[in-house]
């Protein structure tokens, strides 16, 4: 069954009707699917066990939905102290997270060692070397794992390809072997494997068969040498359908972990977050009006890019559903869906056909509950927005949309501007 679809012509999560969500909550809001999000696991969990799935909260961290991933068995990848700490506090345990990241900082690095995190991702020399300092200035060890850059082009967006040679992640694969005999001399350190993540959103297997490739090889270079290699990180990176995309097959995938990697012995990590969560949610939002120019027909709503980026960012399509199922034979028409925030860039969608809107009408925004809700900022003085957990045929606010005295109490007026006097 789809996460959203029309029930009696109203768009709906399960039973639950959207229109019933945004007269509750207001608009803009995220409303995310907690079936969904346990269905689109459980694919995962059948396709790939004994893998550990290492949810990458990036895509989504809210607390109730990391809790419910939680719940399910899942671990996660973090990328900075403030996402472990959400972990932590949505009760992952540090044993079941890996810390992944370019640009960690030492007192990042110190904190999850201190906790006794599952393992670290190392992305270059200076943070080899830096873990190793930290470790042992603690008497710790660091579970140690080294990403490596295979040189592989995702095909996905530019923007969010991570595995080229000119990309800024991992340790080269041609400097790799070097790098790991050298760590694995150090103290703190138990180099325990080897990771790779190529890219977000792909679609073809190809490029994962390149990568893994690369792992194995460096696995065996490395092993002929009598290092001890129990663990691959596989990274994650699985397309999902926004507009006409086939979503990466997961069981092609699951086979290709077999004839690629599997035979090496390791255990397993693999690191979803968009497959796990983006279907699962949307943004909802209200018109507030549309705007007829002798060039254009826009549709503005009261969601901006700052609440919702990606189209704004990647030119990433977002499918746009009334939630009144448009009557039969509806005429469609293009239209320029944007947003209220003061920026040309501020476009949902360009020419987009769509039925007939009228100020006051609401819309959701699809595929959303990934890299949605954490990208979103407060340009414009826009606080963000409430999102919305729904599970069978209940719903429940998970974050609360900030007052506006809320928004400002971070805020301090130094006494010799407040002297001044704010009246006069
Ligand atoms: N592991 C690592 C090390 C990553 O950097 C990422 C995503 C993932 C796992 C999860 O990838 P996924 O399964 O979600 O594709 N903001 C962009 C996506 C950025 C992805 C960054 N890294 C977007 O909205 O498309």
């Amino acid at each position: 069954m789809r996460p959203f679809d029309y029930i009696d012509g109203s768009l709906a999560a399960g039973p639950v009707r959207l229109a019933d969500i945004a007269a509750a909550v207001g608009t803009p809001a995220y409303v995310y699917s907690a079936d969904a999000v346990e269905a689109a696991y459980r694919e995962f969990e059948t396709a790939l066990a004994p893998a550990r799935i290492c949810y990458a909260m990036k895509a989504n961290g809210n607390l109730a939905v990391l809790r419910l991933l939680a719940g399910l068995g899942a671990g996660a990848d973090v990328v900075s102290e403030g996402e472990f700490r959400r972990a932590l506090a949505a009760g992952i345990a540090p044993e079941r997270i890996v810390f992944s990241g370019v640009g960690k900082t030492e007192a990042e690095m110190e904190a999850a060692l201190a906790s006794g995190i599952l393992q670290i991702n190392a992305e270059s020399a200076p943070e080899v070397r830096s873990l190793s300092r930290i470790a042992a200035r603690i008497g710790r060890t660091a579970s140690v794992a080294l990403r490596i850059n295979p040189d592989v082009d995702a095909g996905t967006l530019d923007q969010i390809s991570t595995g080229r040679k000119t990309d800024k992640f991992g340790v080269a694969w041609t400097e790799a072997p070097a790098l790991f005999r050298e760590a694995a001399g150090l103290p703190g350190l138990s180099m325990e494997g080897i990771a790779v993540h190529i890219g977000s959103q792909l679609g073809d297997l190809d490029p994962y068969r390149r990568a893994f490739r690369r792992v194995a090889e460096l696995v065996r270079t490395l092993r002929a040498e009598g290092a001890r290699i129990r663990r691959l990180d596989l990274g994650g990176g699985f397309g999902i359908r926004y507009r006409d995309e086939t979503p990466l097959p997961l069981a092609g995938y699951a086979a290709l972990v077999r004839e690629e990697v599997a035979g090496l012995g390791c255990e397993l990590v693999v690191e979803p977050g968009r497959r796990l969560v983006g279907p699962a949610g949307v943004l909802l939002a209200r018109v507030v009006a549309v705007k007829e120019t002798p060039a254009r027909r826009f549709v503005i709503v009261d969601a901006g890019m700052n609440d919702l980026v990606r189209p704004m960012i990647y030119g990433a399509w977002h499918d746009i559903l009334p939630l009144d199922a448009p009557p039969a034979g509806a005429h469609y028409r293009p239209a320029d869906v944007v947003g209220p925030v003061c920026e040309t860039t501020d476009k949902f969608a360009e020419q987009r056909p769509l039925p007939p809107l009228a100020a006051g009408d609401l819309v959701a925004f699809c595929e959303a509950g990934a890299y949605g809700a954490v990208m979103a900022s407060t340009y414009n003085g826009r606080p963000l927005v409430p999102e919305v957990l729904v599970r069978g045929g209940r719903f429940d606010v998970v974050r609360a949309r900030p007052t506006f005295e809320e928004s400002l109490a971070l805020e301090r007026v130094p006494d010799w501007l407040a002297a001044s006097g704010g009246d006069g």
